[in-house]
């Protein structure tokens, strides 16, 4: 039985909390933005409704075992006005989102060593506040250790491939290595089928270049195909599926470009690694939503 608040009740956050009120030894609470008055999600295995308590001022939240944090990475900082009151001595702070910082966001808001960060392979979707759509198997990682098992726990009854590895820094940066290709489709504001055009292959070839080299230089393990195995993953999905920081451009919502290829030159720039094209792609996507 575990204590849980996660914050952020968006696609991923909403899902993973029907997913935990399913096991109804977890008393899990919502801490959200935007009001939710239920959850109603659509899963591969069917839908889940779900009631959990929902607050949404941060002055209500009490003492919990686990919170998770299932914000954009750039409501990060807002997402730690939560913590104060639902911290207590034991409380260990899941961040599930993308990019390679999950730790370094929240260490000055949170003891680093009860910080567990987890990558998250899980397509979902949100079509209204608390309505939301799981639209494929949810394959989590977390490093391996008693905090990896207790996360992984949370979450035994649902059908979800948890792995927990040693190498957690090549499980996040062969992530970013795809997040960062997505980039050319929210700026020309193209689905994935325009990754078949040559020359966006060339350049997605060419960020996702850079993110190895960097990654290599934080300690990942990265190949040397990885640059034509992500150009040809994206041609072999339907030509008019989308990543998802294509869908925030579409949508008129704020873009993630900070964690997903902002971090690759700001982290090339202290191993003096340059990066010219994830710089072009943050250029390109910070004048397009500040427009
Ligand atoms: N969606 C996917 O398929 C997917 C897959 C893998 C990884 N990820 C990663 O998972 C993370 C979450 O993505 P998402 O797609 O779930 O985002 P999302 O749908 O935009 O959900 C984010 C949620 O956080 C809420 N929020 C923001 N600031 C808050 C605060 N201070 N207190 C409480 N709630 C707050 C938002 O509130 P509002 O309701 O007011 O907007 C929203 O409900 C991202 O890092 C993303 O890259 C997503």
């Amino acid at each position: 039985m575990a204590i849980v608040l996660l914050i952020g009740p968006g696609a991923i956050g909403a899902t993973l909390a029907a997913w935990l009120c399913q096991d109804d030894r977890h008393r899990v609470t919502v801490a959200a933005r935007t009001p939710i008055d239920s959850i109603v999600t659509m899963t591969p295995s069917g839908v889940i409704h779900a009631r959990p308590q929902v607050i949404t001022d941060p002055a209500r939240a009490q003492h919990v075992d686990w919170m998770l944090v299932t914000t954009k990475a750039y409501d990060s900082e807002s997402a730690a006005a939560w913590f104060p009151k639902a911290t207590g001595p034991h409380t260990r702070l899941a961040v599930i989102q993308n990019g390679v910082e999950h730790v370094q966001r929240f260490e000055k808001h949170f003891p680093r060593e009860r910080i567990v960060p987890v990558m998250i392979d899980l397509p979902a979707e949100r079509n209204a506040p608390g309505r939301t759509v799981q639209k494929g198997p949810a394959h989590l990682v977390v490093p391996a250790g008693k905090d990896g098992a207790a996360f992984h726990a949370l979450f035994a009854h649902a059908n979800f491939d948890v792995k927990q590895t040693d190498d957690f820094t090549t499980a996040v940066w062969n992530k970013l290595c795809l997040n960062s290709a997505g980039a050319p489709c929210a700026v020309l504001l193209k689905p994935n089928g325009i990754a078949h055009h040559d020359g966006v292959a060339r350049l997605m070839r060419d960020i996702v270049r850079e993110c190895v080299t960097v990654g290599r230089a934080e300690g990942a393990a990265l190949a040397d195909s990885m640059p034509d195995e992500i150009v040809e993953r994206i041609r072999r999905s339907p030509r008019d599926s989308g990543n998802s920081i294509y869908a925030d451009r579409l949508a008129g919502r704020p873009m993630e470009y900070d964690a997903r290829n902002g971090v690759i030159v700001r982290l090339g720039r202290k191993h003096g690694i340059a990066a010219p094209m994830n710089a072009l792609m943050v250029a390109l996507l910070e004048a397009a939503q500040n427009d």
